[in-house]
């Protein structure tokens, strides 16, 4: 770990705020090298690639209804090497002390259903499940109120 980098916690204090932000300052910028191709049936990505394509050009799926009273929403991710060492809590900790001092009520993720370890983590560190009408199955989405 000294003089490297081995994980990160990245997030935002108001999701449509940012979605707002992405749409309009950011993806001008890449639009053109990333563009929004489909080539599968139905006019569906096809592979990973076109599927983060597909993300980056609809910013407004990160804004759902029923999250909006869970504002900020993060990303949190260790290498495998450095995980369960307590620097997840660290982060996660580090984020939610910035959230709060800029007053914001509340943040959500969204994860993996599958992804069971995540949950345990999530689990332990506060969150809780928020229900949200029609998502996917395979989708998980928790929330923490500050
Ligand atoms: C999930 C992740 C961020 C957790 O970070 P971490 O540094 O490994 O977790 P910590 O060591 O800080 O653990 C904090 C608490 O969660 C618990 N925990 C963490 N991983 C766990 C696991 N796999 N199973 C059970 N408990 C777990 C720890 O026991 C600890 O509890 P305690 O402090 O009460 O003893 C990290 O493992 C990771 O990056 N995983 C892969 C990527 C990923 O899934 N990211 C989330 C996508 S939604």
């Amino acid at each position: 770990m000294p003089g490297g980098i081995v994980g990160y916690v990245l997030g935002t204090a108001d999701t449509a705020r940012f979605a707002g932000r992405f749409r309009e300052e950011w993806l001008p910028l890449v639009a053109d090298k990333y563009p929004l191709v489909a080539s599968g049936a139905g006019g569906r990505p096809a592979n990973p690639d076109e599927r983060m394509a597909d993300n980056l050009h609809h910013p407004e799926r990160m804004v759902i209804p029923a999250l909006a009273p869970w504002p900020a929403h993060l990303h949190i991710d260790i290498l495998p090497a450095y995980q369960r060492r307590g620097l997840g809590r660290q982060l996660i900790a580090a984020f939610l002390a910035a959230l709060r001092e800029a007053g914001v009520p509340a943040v959500h993720l969204g994860m993996a259903t599958a992804n069971v370890k995540a949950r345990a983590f999530y689990d332990r560190v506060g969150f809780e499940v928020i229900d949200v009408p029609g998502a996917s199955a395979d989708a998980t989405y928790l929330g923490l109120r500050l």
